[in-house]
């Protein structure tokens, strides 16, 4: 039996009925067709599948959607506010990304670091970003992407 679950997805409301072992990833690939979130590992390793959930990191492979019922949720695709946000910039810039597969997660879970640690030194960084993997291990440039990122969103 499906249940009705009502939300805000990057500023819009949204209520849809789902199955209750729906995983919240799938949900916002497969219903909403917001497929910008991806699905590397389905097992909570990779980190590509990254939104905010009410502004926090969250893994979305590791969550049902029927958890996420009343929450704010913030994908890789309500980030841009008409030109790519200063994190975005920063990783096309630093040339952070090689596949783009990993990138939304990676640019996610930035933020989420950003608005912990603001001013983020090297090291903060690598161990913020531990949970995300890059296939295209080009973990050197995503660091110094979201360095800059950082800086920029400073101003
Ligand atoms: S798909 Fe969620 S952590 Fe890999
Ligand atoms: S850029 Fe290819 S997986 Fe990271």
């Amino acid at each position: 039996m499906s249940s009705s679950i009502s939300l805000t997805v990057n500023g819009k409301s949204v209520t849809a009925a789902v199955e209750p072992p729906t995983l919240l990833v799938h949900f916002i690939r497969e219903h909403l067709d917001l497929t910008g979130t991806h699905v590397g590992c389905d097992t909570s390793q990779c980190g590509a599948c990254v939104v905010h959930v009410d502004g926090k990191s969250v893994k979305s492979c590791t969550m049902l959607a029927i958890q996420a019922d009343g929450t704010e949720i913030t994908t890789i695709e309500g980030v841009a506010n008409g030109a790519l946000h200063p994190m975005q910039a920063a990783f096309k810039e630093h040339h952070g990304l090689q596949c783009g597969f990993c990138t939304p997660g990676m640019v996610m879970a930035a933020l989420d670091l950003v608005r912990r640690h603001p001013s983020p030194d090297e090291a903060t960084v690598r161990e913020g970003l531990d949970g995300n993997l890059c296939r295209c291990t080009g973990y050197h440039n995503i660091v110094a992407a979201v360095l800059a990122g950082a800086q920029a969103m400073r101003g």
